[in-house]
């Protein structure tokens, strides 16, 4: 099975840019830019990611993600992505960036997107890996200040298919956030966020009807509402779960009592995804691999989890009939 996983093409739709970020490359960084970190060694850093939740995991996150400052520095981040999607046998990868993390410590956004932007495009060319790129907003901060990201971003809409939602979902609604996401909808973005992760199934169901989302990033809380659950299956709406992250963000404490197998075979569209592999542990064969081993899985359905991507992705319908 672990074979037949390696070769299998893989999708990717829900993946934090900023959650690739190795050690072994923040501390090179942090050298480049003479920048401080709270550790003496890659070693230690690895030993530091040990969370009981999303947020004790997102102050690491946020930290780690200060020793980004120059356009070169996001495109080296995303490369090594790159490469690892190429290891993985990924063909196409959807990418989140966090903007406000970073102009909040000075950074333009232009250097942000350029840099990303310049190795998603070398990846194109030179590895045969295609890609779209989306723009989270920090549902932490308010939404006047992801008003203020999305007037940044008009100048790269060329770049950016859709935005997205991030950061702790328990306080911070869906519909803290309407009024952006109607105005990115108008702007001709596409929309999705994260729900049902750590919050109630209650989000997911309030981002489908506040934000216009076309896919649900994790979902996995939509098993405690049955009507939900009926709507997201006549609806293709299609779920990114992220199992790795799932199971060290202790939203299950074991990937045996992973519900993303159950989803599958209830018939949702669920995908398989990293999130922010540096972190949690594994890109993803990890992912696959660790539910096979926990679910034991066909062929058939291990082939489904890539069809599904196919079809949840911002790829133009000419394209999807390429990949299938
Ligand atoms: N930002 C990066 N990873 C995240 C996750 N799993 N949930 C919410 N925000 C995130
Ligand atoms: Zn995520």
């Amino acid at each position: 099975m672990k074979n037949f996983i390696y070769g299998l093409p893989k999708v990717e739709l829900h993946l934090h840019i900023e959650g690739t970020l190795e050690p072994e490359l923040m501390f090179e960084l942090a050298k480049r830019n003479k920048v401080e970190i709270p550790y003496n060694s890659p070693q230690e850093v690895h030993e530091a990611y040990q969370f009981n939740n999303l947020q004790s995991f997102l102050d690491i996150y946020y930290q780690g993600a200060n020793v980004l400052i120059t356009e070169q520095d996001f495109f080296d981040l995303t490369w090594a992505y790159l490469l690892r999607c190429k290891e993985d046998n990924v063909i196409h990868t959807e990418i989140f960036f966090d903007p406000q993390t970073h102009t909040a410590r000075n950074i333009s956004f232009d250097t942000v997107v350029n840099g990303i932007y310049r190795a998603l495009e070398q990846a194109a060319a030179e590895l045969n890996i295609s890609s779209r790129l989306i723009m989270c907003f920090l549902r932490h901060l308010s939404e006047e200040s992801a008003f203020e990201t999305l007037g940044q971003a008009m100048n790269h809409k060329d770049k950016i298919i859709a935005v997205g939602l991030d950061s702790s979902e328990l306080g911070h609604p869906p519909s803290k956030f309407t009024n952006v996401f109607q105005a990115a909808l108008q702007a001709g973005l596409l929309t999705v966020a994260h729900a049902g992760e750590e919050g109630p199934a209650q989000n997911i169901h309030d981002s489908l009807e506040l934000l216009g989302i076309t896919r649900i990033d994790h979902g996995v809380r939509c098993i405690d509402d049955e009507a939900l659950m009926n709507q997201l299956i006549a609806n293709k709406t299609p779920l990114t779960v992220c199992p790795l992250s799932n199971t060290k963000l202790k939203v299950f404490d074991k990937m045996e009592q992973h519900n993303v197998v159950e989803l599958l075979r209830r018939g949702l569209c669920v995908t398989l995804n990293s999130d922010d592999p540096a972190y949690f542990g594994g890109y993803m064969n990890a992912n696959f691999i660790a539910v096979a081993n926990a679910h034991p899985m066909s062929k058939k359905e291990l082939i489904q989890l890539t069809f599904n991507a196919i079809q949840a992705s911002f790829i133009s319908e000419r394209e999807k009939k390429r990949l299938t």
